[in-house]
């Protein structure tokens, strides 16, 4: 089975590409198999981040049937064991995927034969990109330490576990109870934590059903873009707040720092993480890809057991 990580996290701006890409091809440095999903449908710029000017083919030629498979439209990279999948050549009409192209993208994303799927998401909290989070329960949210970021990340999670509601319950079932609650409680602005509350807890005989399935999560978090004035403490702050207030464990990653170096890397046209060894936020990097390959050995290793 892949580990298939998803890297959301409702900000544009936060270093999602970045981290996606540097901790691609770290865990690919490190032998393992890895494909790279470009699933910024509309803004795609992941292969310029690998030094790759023209894709040769993409999602879009999946989802046109031009190729037969999603595996079939892989590239290879710079680097070895890193494999990459374009969505430069989607056009608007893709950008806005229809939900049977959306449900075929998933299933076959899931079946990639890799050792690790790392999908690229876009920003903010659109149905595509809950969806292609929702592709696995170990999506990992990036974020800076800025209150807008923070800010913007919690509504990601809350988004996700309110879709993920959505896809269990009957859309019509869904929208009845959302409805009734908003008549109850006579307010017509309730935010996304009432309505799970209120979802949850409409058919008491459901209800742990519904939590035990939002509670499968393993969601994981890097903050990024850290700088030395600001309190290190602040991601295992949120962890707390995310086991307090959320229904599903945390995860911290680790802090990401600030460097100027990232755009110099971009520039020249080199990954970051391979180019600048040596510096903090490449330990960093180095330090997380080896957290998710470790995971990854042991639940092999489990397998073979078992
Ligand atoms: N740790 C970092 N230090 C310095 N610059 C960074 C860092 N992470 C990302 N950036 C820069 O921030 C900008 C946004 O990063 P990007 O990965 O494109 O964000 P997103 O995918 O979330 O929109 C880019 O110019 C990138 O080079
Ligand atoms: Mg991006």
């Amino acid at each position: 089975m892949p580990e298939i990580l998803p890297i959301g996290g409702g900000k544009g701006g936060v270093g999602k590409s970045f981290v996606a890409v540097n901790l691609g091809a770290l865990i690919a440095n490190s032998g393992h198999r890895v494909v790279l999903l470009d699933l910024d449908l509309g803004a795609s710029n992941l292969h310029t981040l690998l030094g790759i000017k023209n894709p040769r083919g993409g999602i879009d030629d999946f989802l046109s049937k031009k190729a037969a498979t999603l595996e079939k439209v892989a590239e290879p990279t710079p680097i070895a064991n890193l494999t990459f999948i374009s969505s430069l050549h989607c056009s608007m009409e893709i950008a806005n995927l229809f939900h049977a192209q959306k449900v075929k993208l998933v299933s076959a994303i899931k079946t990639l034969p890799f050792d690790f799927i790392i999908m690229d998401l876009g920003a903010g909290t659109n149905f595509n990109t809950l969806d292609f989070f929702l592709a696995s329960e170990k999506g990992i949210f990036v974020c800076t330490p800025e209150p807008t970021a923070i800010e913007n990340a919690f509504r990601f999670i809350k988004s996700a576990y309110l879709r993920k509601l959505k896809q269990i319950i009957n859309l019509n079932a869904f929208n009845k109870m959302v409805k009734h609650a908003v008549l109850e409680s006579g307010r017509g602005d309730l935010g996304s934590s009432d309505i799970i509350d209120i979802v949850l807890k409409y058919d008491p005989g459901r209800e742990m059903f519904l939590r035990e399935s939002i509670s499968r999560f393993q969601f994981g978090f890097i903050m990024n873009q850290f700088r030395k004035n600001i309190a290190p403490d602040i991601g295992e702050k949120m962890k707390a707040v995310c086991n307090r207030h959320f229904y599903s464990k945390f995860q911290f990653f680790g802090n990401v720092a600030f460097d100027e170096r990232v755009s110099e890397s971009v520039l020249k046209k080199k990954l970051f993480a391979l180019h600048y060894p040596d510096t903090e936020a490449a330990a960093a990097l180095k330090n997380i890809a080896e957290r998710l390959s470790q995971k990854r050995s042991l639940a092999d290793r489990m397998s073979e057991v078992s």
